[in-house]
């Protein structure tokens, strides 16, 4: 049984130096073998991260995924709500992140008391949170959506039966436009969707005429309506692949090029860059804390762990499983 360690308590990481000549790559992929573990990574990960995963997807296939291992291991390359949702579906395994201080300023945006407090004054209605949200929120949910099944489900429910949408005021407010509802909207963003802008989209629209905009739903109103798709992590990767247009624009966290550019390499992807900064790509602070040397140790060491109190994970398994049947 490895010792945690303070320091690495308090970091909410492993920052044990690494031999020299350590081949990172492989020594992940040999530790995997060794303790029957599964690495799984969101598309906004760094490109070497990526690319040692057994799989990589957006939230709804990386759920669906976790549902369906039979690693002892699952090892989570993403924030930690994925790390709970993991751990939820999977009691039995043990789950792991490679740093705790991986969350997400939806996630955060919506503390459980607070939504609890919101959804016991809006009596009669049914709650739908988006996937981005703490084990704790999920549970005073009635089913949960992420970005790929998000309309199915609101479409699921009968049109006069009053809903609540959290944490994602974006999303919801797609999603009351697509569907004509009128949900009531809980008042969280994404920090990294809602920094894109429709000044620096439109000029590169004039500098690439031919070009597709693909839009994550995350984003602003103004953003998504100049979307020629709008859509998940997944969905916007598959219109790049599959669509006969050769360029494309696109309006999400910059890790997904690294996919577009594998399964279609003869096209041009171009990130479309933050409002308020010179750097041309638009990266997920949370998701970047994930590095292939905390990859390497969390593995070697089997920490961090992800735990859900039995009580929360009581109550967050039901609204996670409603969804996974309606997907
Ligand atoms: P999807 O993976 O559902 O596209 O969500 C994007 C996201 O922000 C993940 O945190
Ligand atoms: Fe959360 Fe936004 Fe990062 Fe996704 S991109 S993990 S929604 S902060």
């Amino acid at each position: 049984m490895t010792e945690i360690k303070e320091n690495w308590i308090a970091k909410g990481f492993i920052d044990e130096p690494i031999p020299s000549g350590t081949d990172l790559k492989t020594e992940i992929r040999r530790l995997c073998r060794e303790k029957n573990a599964v690495i799984m990574a969101h598309y906004y990960t760094e490109a070497d991260v990526q690319d040692i995963a057994d799989f990589v997807g957006d939230s709804l296939a990386l759920a669906q995924k976790a549902a369906a291992t039979e690693a002892d291991i699952i090892l989570m390359c993403g924030v930690h709500f994925m790390g709970e949702t993991n751990k939820i579906l999977c009691p039995q395994k043990k789950v792991l992140i490679p740093d705790l201080n991986a969350t997400c300023s939806l996630a955060e945006s919506c503390p459980a008391d607070r939504f609890a407090d919101f959804v016991r004054k809006h009596p009669g209605h049914k709650v739908i949170s988006y996937v981005n949200t703490s084990a704790a929120t999920k549970a005073v949910t009635d089913v949960v959506v992420t970005s790929g099944n998000a309309r199915r489900i609101v479409e699921s429910f009968p049109a006069d039966q009053p809903l609540i949408f959290g944490p994602d005021r974006n999303l919801g407010s797609y999603l009351n436009s697509v569907t004509g509802r009128d949900m009531v909207l809980w008042d969280g963003a994404c920090h990294v969707h809602e920094r894109f802008s429709t000044e620096k989209l439109l000029e590169l629209k004039r500098l690439h005429p031919g070009a597709k905009v693909l839009v994550h739903p995350e984003c602003k109103g103004p953003v998504v309506r100049l979307a020629d798709v709008v859509g998940s992590t997944a969905v916007l990767l598959r219109h790049a692949v599959e669509d006969e247009c050769d360029t494309f624009l696109v309006v999400t966290e910059s890790g997904i090029l690294h996919e577009m550019r594998k399964q279609a390499p003869q096209k041009t992807f171009i990130p479309v860059p933050p409002e308020d900064s010179a750097c041309a790509c638009n990266e997920c602070s949370y998701m970047r804390l994930v590095t292939l040397p905390k990859v390497y140790n969390t593995l070697r060491y089997e920490w961090p762990v992800i735990e859900v109190p039995a009580d929360i994970a009581a109550a967050a398994v039901r609204p996670i499983e409603a969804m996974l049947t309606l997907s």
